[in-house]
């Protein structure tokens, strides 16, 4: 918004992020985002006080986490403390209230009583502010790409000035009239992003349904791996010929370790939740996190059938994040695997280009099996398992690594290595499915 042209002030509880921030450094692994910042700089502050951004903003967006709580519910007390800092300090001009966190649908109702109400406390109406939802679908990694060109912008509202003021602050991009950034062309499209105008529930909905559509198409495409394992099927060719498929499309149909991350895994838990407040059995869903979670398990179970014995056996992992280009370690299968093998007997060790900082502070218990490099992974191991796809793996030294292991077996859990380079290189290449 501040690269727009908009004047931002950022407000976060957390003072060492705010500091860091202040200083131009980011508290996490985002591609291009110092260098957007620092462009956006004379339109941008940092603050922990809520008192320096709220009373002059026009616009309020409420970007606060919404980690699982307990039955698959996000936990929203975030949310709540967010939404009542901000009623208790609107400005007299009239001021939207976004709901940028994905919340469960409803939310856009309940934050605008909790506003309203702090609002009252301080004599102020009911028509000084009105609540809109514009979920986020911004994927780590390529944040800001899919910030400045998306594929849509989704704005729900019950109050017409509320959709207006949003539209214009939107509108560079969904005209795309701002000049992109040097590191971040503009890539070709056909006229400008659709917005996607609708009441609140449908905004909150939309969110949701996509996040667990793409979750079951990556679990579809697993469940077929273990169909294409057993008949004998490659799994790379099946995917291809499904993709290719206008109707179907060949995104999301990479078969490997499933899914992890901040939110495919809570939101179809909250899906599941919500639908099920409703008697509803979101069965397709639920399905899809199952597949998701036996993935895990398989990485274990094809070690198991090549080794044998797993207690006493080194494993490295080469990748840690949930997916590359990030350092988000949340739901990040590497870490469940690491888990499975330590509990079964096998040491593990470990490396990831970006995220192994974040390791040593979020998970300091497992610190010991950090390696400074690929091949320190690779050396006396058993089997390596490719965790994590940084693009960076696949232009390893394989004969050196095939040399320096005890056995030289290569678990490919994202099925993206040249499975014949590497085994000409002398390992045993071992796809998930198949
Ligand atoms: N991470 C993603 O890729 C992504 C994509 C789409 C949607 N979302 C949604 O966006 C929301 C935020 O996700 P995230 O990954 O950035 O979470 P996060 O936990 O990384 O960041 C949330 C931030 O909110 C701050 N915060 C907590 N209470 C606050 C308060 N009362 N006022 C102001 N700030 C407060 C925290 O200190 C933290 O810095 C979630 O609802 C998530 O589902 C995230």
């Amino acid at each position: 918004m501040a690269f727009l042209g908009h004047k931002v002030t950022c407000v976060d509880p957390d003072a060492s992020k705010i500091a860091a921030l202040g200083r131009g450094e980011v508290p996490f692994h985002e591609p291009y985002l110092e260098e957007l910042i620092e462009e956006a700089r004379p339109n941008l502050s940092f603050t922990t006080d809520y008192d320096e951004a709220i009373p002059e903003a026009q616009v309020v967006f409420i970007a606060v986490g919404t980690p699982p709580g307990k039955n698959g519910a996000p936990d929203l007390q975030y949310l709540q403390a967010a939404a009542q800092g901000v009623g208790e300090r609107l400005g007299h001009h009239f001021t939207v209230v976004v709901n940028k966190s994905t919340v469960p649908i409803g939310s856009g109702n309940w934050v605008g009583a909790l506003i309203r109400e702090a609002a009252e406390t301080r004599g102020r109406g009911k028509d000084c502010f009105a609540v809109a939802s514009n979920p986020e679908f911004l994927r780590e990694g390529s944040a800001l790409h899919d910030s400045l060109y998306p594929d849509r912008v989704v704005v729900g509202a019950d109050d017409p000035r509320t959709s207006e003021v949003l539209y214009t602050l939107y509108r560079p991009i969904l005209d795309q009239t701002f000049p992109a950034p040097s590191f971040l062309a503009r890539p070709e499209r056909v006229g400008g992003v659709p917005l996607i105008s609708t009441d609140l529930a449908s905004a909150e909905l939309i969110k949701y349904a996509a996040n667990a559509f793409l979750a079951l198409k990556i679990s579809y495409i697993n469940e077929v791996g273990l169909l294409a394992e057993k008949v004998g099927a490659d799994i790379l060719q099946v995917a291809r010929g499904i993709g290719l498929d206008a109707r179907i499309g060949n995104r999301f149909l990479q078969a490997g370790l499933g899914w992890g991350g901040s939110c495919f895994g809570k939101d179809t838990a909250a899906m599941v939740s919500t639908a099920s407040e409703y008697g509803l059995d979101m069965a397709i869903v639920k399905a899809a996190r199952e597949v998701n979670r036996r993935q895990r398990e398989r990485v274990v179970e094809k070690l198991l059938a090549e080794l044998k014995i797993l207690k006493g056996r080194t494993v490295g992992l080469l990748g840690l994040a949930f997916k590359p280009h990030t350092d988000d370690l949340r739901e990040a299968p590497a870490i469940d695997v690491a888990r499975q093998l330590i509990e079964r007997g096998a040491k593990v060790k470990a490396h990831d280009p970006v995220a192994m900082d974040r390791f040593k502070r979020e998970h300091s218990s497992l610190e010991h099996i950090l390696c400074a490099t690929p091949a320190d992974v690779a050396r006396d191991a058993d089997a390596l398992v490719l965790v994590t796809e940084w693009p960076q793996y696949g232009e390893l030294d394989w004969e050196a690594i095939a040399g320096s292991m005890r056995t030289p077996i290569l678990l490919d859990g994202r099925h993206v290595l040249d499975r014949a380079r590497v085994t000409r290189a002398g390992l045993r290449y071992i796809g998930l499915a198949g």
